[in-house]
């Protein structure tokens, strides 16, 4: 099959990472979740008890990311969604992961999901998909997400989350939120998960056709 790569952005809790990671598995892809690379690096400055928003602290500990550091199992707390945000809209952090990101997909192509792969990661996609939900739907997902790792929260609480890093991510300068202009856009409030799946890849079997 051609090497292909299909660039999935969309806000906080859309549905990307699982409509992401089922396309990796039906296509044979590699499967990068870009937002873990944004977390690595927001929890190595709380680790040294640096400042998010610190854009010399934040940068270097984006040029030391390794690849084992997306491993860890601490990067998916309240503390670390904000702290990602911070350090997302600097933009010597976005510059130190861009060839990271690049270089995942050079020799099998790949499946990345984010807020940016569309319009600055892999403009030349092959495939571009911009998956949106309300901010209500979002919201009860995360919460429920919560509550399975056990989470003392509120579903206030990550509503109120969500809609501070909607709006950090879509108002910074660099790397902005936004569709791509030859980006799908799929709205899955009032779709399951196999729904937007066989939306996505019809998609996908379009662009291969056209090879
Ligand atoms: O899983 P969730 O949608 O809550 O967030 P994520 O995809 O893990 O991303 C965490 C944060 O990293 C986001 O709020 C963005 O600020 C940032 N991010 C980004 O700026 N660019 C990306 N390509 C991916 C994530």
């Amino acid at each position: 099959m051609k090497r292909i790569v299909i660039a999935i952005d969309g806000p906080a809790a859309s549905g990307k990472g699982t409509l992401a990671r089922r396309l990796a598995a039906a296509f044979n892809l590699p499967y990068l979740d870009t937002g873990l690379l944004y977390r690595v690096v927001a929890r190595r400055v709380l680790d040294h008890g640096g400042d998010p928003a610190d854009a010399i602290t934040a940068t270097r500990h984006a040029r030391g990311l390794g690849r084992l550091d997306l491993e860890r199992g601490d990067l998916r707390t309240p503390e670390v969604d904000l702290a990602a945000s911070a350090v997302a809209s600097i933009p010597g952090v976005r510059a130190a992961l861009l060839d990271f990101q690049r270089a995942f997909a050079l020799h099998a192509g790949a499946v990345l999901d984010g807020r940016d792969i569309g319009t600055i990661v892999f403009p030349e996609a092959d495939v571009k998909l911009f998956i949106t939900a309300t901010l209500d739907v979002r919201a009860a997902r995360r919460f429920a997400e919560r509550q399975a790792q056990h989470v003392a929260t509120t579903l206030s609480a990550v509503r109120d989350d969500l809609a501070a890093r909607d709006d950090a991510d879509r108002t910074r300068k660099a790397a902005p939120l936004r569709p791509a202009d030859d980006a799908h856009i799929l709205d899955t409030s009032c779709m399951d998960a196999n729904r937007a799946f066989a939306a996505a890849a019809d998609w996908v079997n379009q662009a291969l056709a056209k090879g």
